[in-house]
């Protein structure tokens, strides 16, 4: 019986796999669109080796066209002509601008039979996005980086009406704690536009790297954008020895920083650019020192112990003064710089500037500090904070542009103008948008996709989890606020811990679709169970391209407490369904012979380790996950 069942799916495999590239294939797109009608009785449009895409005449329509025909070109060995023009021809697609005030700015209308593609939309935004659409509904095989042998390449017959439910549709790229290239940048944009983000925030500049060319300040990337090469857990890394070279790091020129900008911008993505300050500010007063209230000599931080957070959360002081300090005209000049170049550099209508996890203890003992709270009649360090940030704001509106910070600047007083990036929670962005100000929403609990994805003993190390299940529950519009102006959200990748693009991948996807589709999908489309399918679809399609993803939500979901202090309780759950936990408590590796979780366990009470594997269809699927019972004394709190 059991050898029958096994053949059964084998057949099922095979004939799934078959029908990712001929015949019936269901739809699995990735955020799910605001409208999708199937046709089935208008077949499948199955694309031509000799394709033709009819456009506008429009620039930006025409460039998404070539870039949709390269993307197709390497997987099928297609060759596509683009004609200008605003009728369908047989066999062929056409991208098609409209003046219907019924689709969004960047919404579209996809029309597919078999005699043809119909895409249509207000703005080349919509085109762009429609093109998404239409790549995944070709089978997985169209990311694939080499060329496949298909027999066809099909696209099932559908209409799709389509809008973003948020403008503001981020990922956040932390390229200072680890430096990437032009290219990987480039790469990562290329990522995230499948899935329809359009906003990239490079957190440009820490404690651990300064890195854009400020050409009227040689010194920051002379001197901020190197440090001393260490690889190891961030935090407990050694400081540079007397004498060490800095030969770990890099920076972005004007000409890189124009290159992004305009590549990012034929793909509709926005670059915000992060300049934190006063506090993250090692960098930069590694070459200008004269910048902080604390004398002394700065280097920039290769990670290692120079904050201290007692009992984690939010209290925090430093060992040494990273900040710069809000007592010194020199800073405001200096911001003035950085601020002009970095205005010119970036079209975006926005500049961070940080503003998050200040430690102040250094201004608390500082003289220029106190003379300067008697000089402006501030109270405390909150308003010295918020002095500072309204100096800012002042700046960064003077060159024409609009300030955003991180939710620490509504302590003491927020700025006139400023927009608010909630990461601490929403309950930042809730009081700033009652206040009247912007708000984008990018919460630790649903939305920092540098926390582990899985279980501790599977995962890299990270301070804190966030799952799949979770990610998705993301909610970027808080009840009782004006919507207007909760203007979306967006993940943030800190990279203290991603030393390469391989893991900057992992941590990313799958995350990244759960905010894509939080972002983008209608709220009442989103559905866990539907999407968590949806997401093993596209983890082929990841596959085919390349790019590395995490596997945590084929894992168990481990919780741990004590019956009594010798005895440990341990709950089993699955992120998604249809799988089977099997355990062992004897050391050997367990496989689907062994025990299958149906109930809380007891720890045996001599056991060593606890050791874990799930299984689909008689396949592993999970990682082996080995637990120490000491591990698990610990999470139970038994001593
Ligand atoms: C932050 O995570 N410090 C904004």
């Amino acid at each position: 019986m059991k050898k029958i069942f096994f053949f059964i799916i084998l057949i099922g495999i095979f004939v799934n796999s078959n029908a990712q590239q001929k015949g019936r294939r269901s739809i699995s797109l990735i955020p799910q669109p605001a409208s999708i009608v199937e046709n089935n009785n208008l077949g499948r449009f199955i694309l031509p080796s000799g394709l033709i895409i009819i456009v506008p005449k429009n620039d930006e329509v025409k460039k998404i066209a070539s870039v949709f025909a390269s993307q197709i070109a390497t997987p099928t060995g297609y060759k596509t002509t683009i004609k200008t023009g605003n009728s369908l021809l047989p066999k062929s697609i056409l991208f098609s601008l409209t003046n219907d005030k019924a689709i969004a700015d960047e919404g579209y209308k996809l029309k597919v039979t078999s005699a043809g593609i119909t895409l249509t939309a207000r703005k080349p935004a919509g085109i762009f996005y429609g093109v998404q659409t239409l790549l995944q509904l070709l089978p997985s095989g169209i990311t694939s980086t080499t060329e496949l042998d298909y027999d066809e390449w099909n696209i099932p017959a559908v209409t799709i009406e389509d809008h973003p439910r948020f403008g503001w549709r981020g990922l956040m790229l932390d390229v200072s704690r680890h430096f990437f290239t032009v290219a990987q940048v480039k790469d990562y944009i290329d990522q995230m536009v499948k899935y329809k983000f359009n906003l990239l925030h490079l957190h440009l500049v820490d404690d651990q790297g300064w890195r854009i060319e400020i050409k009227s300040l040689p010194k920051l990337t002379e001197v901020g954008a190197w440090r001393v090469e260490r690889t190891g857990t961030f935090g407990t890394l050694s400081k540079p020895e007397p004498g060490e070279k800095a030969t770990y790091g890099g920076f972005y020129t004007h000409d890189d920083i124009k290159e992004l900008v305009r590549y990012a911008a034929d793909r509709f993505v926005n670059i915000l650019p992060e300049i934190d300050v006063p506090g993250h500010s090692l960098a930069a007063l590694a070459s200008y020192p004269e910048l902080s209230c604390t004398p002394g000599e700065y280097y920039v931080s290769p990670g290692d112990r120079f904050m201290v957070w007692p009992g984690g959360g939010q209290h925090f002081y430093g060992l040494l003064d990273n900040t710069i300090c809000p007592a010194n005209e020199k800073a405001y000049e200096f911001l003035d710089k950085v601020f002009t170049e970095v205005a010119q550099l970036f079209p975006f209508a926005y500049i961070h500037m940080g503003g998050d996890e200040t430690a102040r203890n250094f201004w608390e003992k500082s003289e220029q500090i106190k003379a300067l709270m008697k000089k402006e009649n501030l109270k405390d360090l909150d308003e010295v904070q918020s002095y500072f940030v309204k100096r800012v704001e002042k700046i960064i509106n003077s060159k024409g542009k609009k300030m955003i910070g991180w939710d620490e600047i509504l302590q003491g007083g927020l700025a006139p103008n400023a927009a608010v990036m909630s990461w601490r929670g929403m309950k930042g962005g809730i009081e700033a948008a009652k206040l009247g100000h912007e708000v984008v929403m990018s919460p630790t609990d649903f939305a920092y996709i540098d926390y582990m994805q899985g279980d501790a003993s599977v995962e890299p190390p990270v301070y804190a989890s966030l799952r799949l299940k979770k990610a998705y529950q993301f909610e970027p519009l808080p009840e009782g606020v004006d919507a207007k102006l909760i203007k979306g959200g967006q993940a943030n990748l800190w990279t203290e811990q991603v030393y390469n693009t391989r893991h900057l991948q992992y941590m990313t996807w799958p995350r990244a679709f759960a905010i894509a589709e939080a972002l983008w999908s209608q709220k009442e489309k989103r559905n866990w169970n539907d999407f968590s399918k949806r997401v093993e679809r596209h983890f082929e399609r990841l596959e085919m391209a390349k790019v590395k993803y995490s596997p945590a939500i084929y894992d168990p979901i481990v919780t741990v407490s004590k019956k009594d202090s010798a005895t440990i309780l341990v709950k089993l759950e699955t992120e998604i369904e249809g799988l089977s936990i099997h355990y062992s408590f004897d050391n050997s590796f367990p496989d689907n012979f062994y025990p299958v979780y149906k109930e809380q366990l007891t720890v045996p009470r001599d056991a060593a380790t606890m050791k874990l594997i799930t299984y689909r269809y008689n396949e592993p699927i999970g990682r082996m996950m080995v637990l120490t019972i000491t591990e698990l004394r610990k999470r139970a709190g038994i001593k």
